[in-house]
């Protein structure tokens, strides 16, 4: 179904593995187009209650966008490489279900800028991230600029993207880049350890928590949207069972509804 992607899911958590190894699994259009597929997929299907993305091959996550398809591009062809890359990112960081990178390796350019789309990042200790666009002349395209700001302050990130600097696993936790590092072998049983407890929770409001938590950055009051999230919860039969299960000292049986 997918051209680059293999997927397997198991016990509500959906693992996607970008699938081109011999080439870093660099995101050509063909990667693009599946990521955005498979994000519709990570929406629809009722069975997915979490996804992973994470690279195949023990060096790369991702290596960046794909520089071979870079060649002969003009001012607006660029331009809109680079609104379509980040209209995919945005819809992984506004899904309505939680996504989360296990960074395999490398996650330099476009790597780094999907594993900062995803709602949070747990590494291994080889990966490895940078934005090293400056070496070909170009700065990031996919959401980079912002969410790296976002995510390590701004002299950290104005240091990354002007030097094109990578930084170590170990580094990327002490700027909060990543939530866990941890060795190869033992990186998608982490992450799935901590999604195992997310997907115990009331699904609608760990929606809200990605939409509120997202609106931090958004343009407005992000205040507003809490409020408005908040009291949304109150209508919902799982808000309903939790409150219920608490009073009842009894284990929240829930629903999504
Ligand atoms: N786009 C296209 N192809 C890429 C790529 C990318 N971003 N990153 C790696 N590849 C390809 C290489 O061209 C090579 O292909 P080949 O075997 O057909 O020649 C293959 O992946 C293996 O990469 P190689 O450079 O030989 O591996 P390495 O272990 O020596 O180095 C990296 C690994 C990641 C340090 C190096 O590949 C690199 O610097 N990649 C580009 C990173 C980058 O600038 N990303 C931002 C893009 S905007």
């Amino acid at each position: 179904m997918y051209k680059t992607l293999t997927t397997s899911l198991e016990n509500g958590i959906f693992i996607v593995t970008i699938n081109r190894p011999d080439k870093m699994n660099a995101l050509n259009r063909d990667v693009m187009a599946d990521l955005n597929e498979i994000t519709s997929e990570i929406e629809r299907n009722s069975e997915i209650k979490a996804a992973i993305i994470t690279g195949a091959g023990p060096k790369a996550f991702v290596a960046g966008a794909d520089i071979s398809e870079f060649v002969g591009l003009s001012n607006s062809e660029g331009a809109t490489l680079a609104k379509t890359g980040q209209d995919i990112f945005f819809r992984i960081e506004n899904a309505s279900k939680p996504i989360v990178a296990a960074v395999n390796g490398f996650a330099l350019g476009g790597g780094c800028e999907l594993a900062m789309a995803c709602h949070f990042r747990v590494a291994s200790d080889n990966a490895k991230f940078g934005q090293p666009e400056v070496n070909l002349g170009l700065i990031p395209g996919y959401g980079g600029t912002q969410r790296l700001v976002q995510l390590i302050g701004k002299g950290r990130a104005m240091e990354l993207l002007m030097t094109g600097n990578m930084i170590d696993a170990n580094t990327a936790l002490q700027y909060g880049l990543v939530n866990y590092v941890v060795p190869q072998s033992e990186l998608i049983a982490k992450t799935k350890s901590i999604l195992e407890i997310i997907i115990t929770k009331a699904p609608l409001a760990i929606s809200r928590c990605i939409e509120a938590a997202n609106a931090v950055f958004a343009e407005g009051n992000g205040y507003d949207t809490e409020i408005r999230a908040f009291g949304e919860c109150f209508e919902t039969e799982d808000m309903k069972e939790g409150t219920s299960a608490f009073l009842e000292k009894r284990k929240p049986n829930f629903q999504g509804k």
